[in-house]
């Protein structure tokens, strides 16, 4: 007999019909006179029912069948006596695939997500993560849809990368070198590396998106970066997908536009297409989950210059609000000045843009002195980073410095080793174009769709300081 997916089977009315689902048991009560075995597949957070009588089953094989144990079962679909589901399964044979011993790490319900991070290759049978993953799916889809129908191509940068986009230094090297004789020998001669020169894994797509977008007009990448940074937060991933647009002829208000556009599109998209999974983590991890993703919907992100931006939090401190650090014109940020901007001041998205040059990198655009962005001529740059609530920056991006000179100059005055750049300055040497892009970190985007507190629990096998297992 054919298997029927339990999402199938959850909708199907054929009632007196026999069939076949299959699926990891999540919950199974005994009495004397029947038994209920609730099963699930992963297709759908929601579980069916199989009712059996007790009679019909070998008993020493029906005791053995606990939480996490594998089962075939066919039955006849019937109509539900019970509440909240239109269909169950009256059962007729039970073939047990495999067995799940009293040991089993996801046997108990209710265990922190800390103590499911040492089970990241089982915590994934349990409903939140898989609730968390199927949301994770329709995500990337709606990247893939939502660019598609607006004329981007997906172009693919290359992983292994002999420049540092973000000028961070926080990479990832990669060598086919013997570390261990390098190091008695003392010196590093890259000459005789896999690719003659030192290589490293990508922090991020831009620079070889920047060469798409010249060409085909508008791109996107979506991939994985690396970053090396050690930085041990609930907001950070050494491994993290980024999703990167970048735009041929496209200013400030445009890239904003296009910001605001693809974030709606994907919460919408969440709203739309993952009902059930997001109703489940609404009332198991979030009460206010659904409102705050309708809430975006239906607001009009703020365009806030940093200037300004500078300017309203000097406000709070000296109306007494406390903040860890420093916030004068020319910091960066941190996060607890984002959250107090989004979630307490604006109490809605927050674009902010024309940022100090010099917390910034090296690509962006130089504004013109007459801007009036930021009080000092020449020393802003026309960054547009997207702040949510929960999250803090979900998006970075900018407008691209497209003047040889100026971009040089930027170079010169940062030491950035103008060897490895030859092929990016050609952008602005042969038929230079205003262009535009953004990174979208996209384990940020699952934590701001799913609730979820930590972004180690929105990827399947997170990497981070000290943590590369599975
Ligand atoms: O702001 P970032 O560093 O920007 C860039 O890399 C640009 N080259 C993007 C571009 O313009 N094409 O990173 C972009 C986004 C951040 O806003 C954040 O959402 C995410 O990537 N991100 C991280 N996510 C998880 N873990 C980390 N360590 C991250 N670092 C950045
Ligand atoms: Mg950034």
């Amino acid at each position: 007999m054919k298997r029927t997916k339990v999402v199938d089977a959850l909708k199907c009315t054929d009632f007196g019909k026999d069939i076949n689902v299959k699926g990891w048991v999540r919950s199974h009560r005994s009495s004397k006179a029947v038994d209920f075995i609730a099963l699930n597949d992963g297709s759908t957070i929601n579980n069916i029912q199989v009712v059996v009588d007790p009679a019909t089953v070998d008993a020493e094989t029906l005791k053995s069948i606990t939480t996490g144990a594998c089962l075939s079962v066919v039955g006849t679909l019937v109509e539900s006596q019970g509440k909240g589901q239109t269909s169950e399964i009256q059962c007729k044979e039970i073939e047990v695939y495999g067995l799940c011993p009293a040991d089993y790490p996801m046997q108990k319900k209710g265990q922190s997500f800390e103590y499911m991070r040492k089970y990241a290759h089982l915590r994934l049978r349990t409903n939140t993560f898989g609730a968390v993953f199927r949301i994770r799916h329709n995500m990337a889809i709606a990247i893939h849809k939502y660019f598609h129908d607006h004329g981007f191509y997906y172009f693919h940068t290359p992983i292994v990368t002999a420049s540092d986009c973000e000028g961070a230094g926080n990479m990832f090297q990669v060598t086919t070198l013997d570390l261990d004789r390098v190091a008695k020998v003392g010196e590093v001669d890259y000459s005789k590396d896999f690719f003659g020169t030192k290589t490293s894994l990508t922090v991020s797509g831009q620079l070889e998106g920047e060469l798409g977008a010249t060409a085909l007009g508008a791109i996107y990448t979506f991939g994985p970066t690396f970053r090396a940074e050690n930085s041990n937060t609930p907001r950070h991933l050494a491994e993290f997908w980024m999703v990167e647009p970048e735009v041929a002829f496209l200013d400030q208000e445009g890239l904003m536009d296009l910001e605001e556009d693809f974030i709606k599109y994907c919460v919408n998209w969440a709203l739309d297409n993952c009902r059930d999974d997001l109703e489940f983590l609404n009332k198991m991890i979030d009460k206010g989950l659904i409102a705050r993703l309708e809430g975006v919907l239906n607001s009009d992100f703020v365009h806030l210059p940093y200037t300004e931006g500078i300017r309203i939090l000097q406000e709070a401190i000296a109306n007494g609000k406390k903040f860890e650090f420093p916030c004068e014109w020319g910091d960066d940020l941190a996060s607890e000045h984002e959250r107090f901007l989004v979630e307490e001041h604006f109490k809605r998205p927050v674009i902010m843009t024309n940022y100090p040059k010099a917390i910034k990198a090296f690509y962006m655009k130089i504004d013109e002195e007459e801007s009036g962005f930021g009080g000092k001529s020449g020393q802003t740059v026309q960054g547009t980073d997207v702040l949510f609530p929960q999250i803090g920056e979900i998006i970075g991006g900018s407008v691209r410095e497209e003047s040889y000179d100026k971009l040089m100059g930027e170079i010169e005055s940062r030491n950035i080793p103008m060897k490895d750049m030859t092929w990016y300055l050609d952008t602005r040497k042969y038929g230079s174009c205003p262009h535009a892009g953004f990174g979208l970190g996209f384990e940020r985007l699952i934590l701001f769709v799913t609730g979820m507190q930590n972004i180690r629990d929105v990827i399947p096998f997170p990497r981070t300081p000290k943590n590369a297992e599975f």
